[in-house]
């Protein structure tokens, strides 16, 4: 199981987005895909019509019955391949219990390993809070993606959350790659072309060379409870995370298979 997650301390850049599409597309190339929805708002959950003040089963249950009952908690999203663990409203009041207890920063991990065999992915979408949800997040994947979104006060929002990854980074004494993705970048403003520019410019190193362009079709496709990518995959934005996913995985499975195929 790869596990990946999205995160940014501003909301709204895309992170679910990111992670629904990204998993979609994985999902329609015959992988076993989980998400985990880790904002207590539950965007993601609401997308694949769950409701997070209603969930009972959801990432909430983790941290209050251990990471054991991790299984129990897997909902179906109505997508074959496709599977997701709900956030719940409650989750908002984790840091205020667990500050008192602490130790809690590896429950995602460790529900994760209980779920190994399987799934081939697990996608975490985080919430925009530096708190116990968002350390376990970076504690249990091994690639970030960090969304930006291609307007002028975007770069402030990054700095905040890649000195975040640097302060959680360092306390844990791991390491962990990330990608920062520029997200909704409308080619007729120079907003976004500025800010793409300077975000090139000052990192150059860890910026995707693929760029999410703005595409109204993403708010169709959450109103409809699906992926992009299954709605319409020549969609602009579903071709552009076709693009990032194969930065991540060159030689992805499915298309040696089609090679060889033809
Ligand atoms: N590339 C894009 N083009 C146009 N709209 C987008 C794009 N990415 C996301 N959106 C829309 O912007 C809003 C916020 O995106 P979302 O993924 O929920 O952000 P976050 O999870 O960071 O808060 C949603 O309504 C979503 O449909
Ligand atoms: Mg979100």
């Amino acid at each position: 199981m790869k596990v990946w997650a999205v995160s940014n301390q501003k909301g709204g850049v895309g992170k679910t987005t990111t992670v629904a599409t990204l998993a979609g597309i994985l999902a329609s190339r015959g992988k076993r895909v989980l998400m985990l929805d880790l904002d207590p708002h539950g965007s993601l959950t609401s997308y694949f019509g769950g409701d997070p003040d209603l969930s009972s089963a959801s990432i909430y249950n983790l941290f209050q019955h251990g990471p054991e009952c991790a299984d129990t908690l897997v909902q179906e999203t109505g997508i074959e391949g496709l599977h997701l663990i709900h956030a719940a409203t409650a989750m908002a009041t984790l840091d205020r219990q667990v500050g008192a207890s602490g130790g809690k920063g590896l429950v995602i991990s460790q529900g994760l390993a209980q779920l190994y065999e399987q799934y081939d992915y697990a996608l975490l979408d985080c919430p925009p809070i530096l708190g116990v949800l968002m350390v376990n997040a970076l504690a249990a994947c091994e690639h970030l993606f960090i969304p930006v979104q291609t307007e002028f006060l975007a770069l402030k929002g990054l700095e905040r959350m890649l000195k975040t990854l640097t302060m959680v980074v360092k306390a844990k004494q791991m390491t962990l790659a990330y990608t920062i993705l520029p997200t909704m970048f409308d080619r007729r403003t120079r907003a976004s072309i500025k800010s793409l520019r300077s975000l090139r410019e000052n990192y150059a190193d860890t910026i995707s060379p693929h760029v999410i362009p703005v595409d109204t079709q993403f708010r169709d496709a959450s109103q409809a409870g699906k992926p992009l990518s299954m709605i319409n995959p020549s969609a602009r934005g579903a071709v552009a995370y076709t693009h990032i996913l194969e930065e991540m995985i060159p030689i992805d499975d499915s298309l040696r298979q089609r090679a060889f195929a033809s």
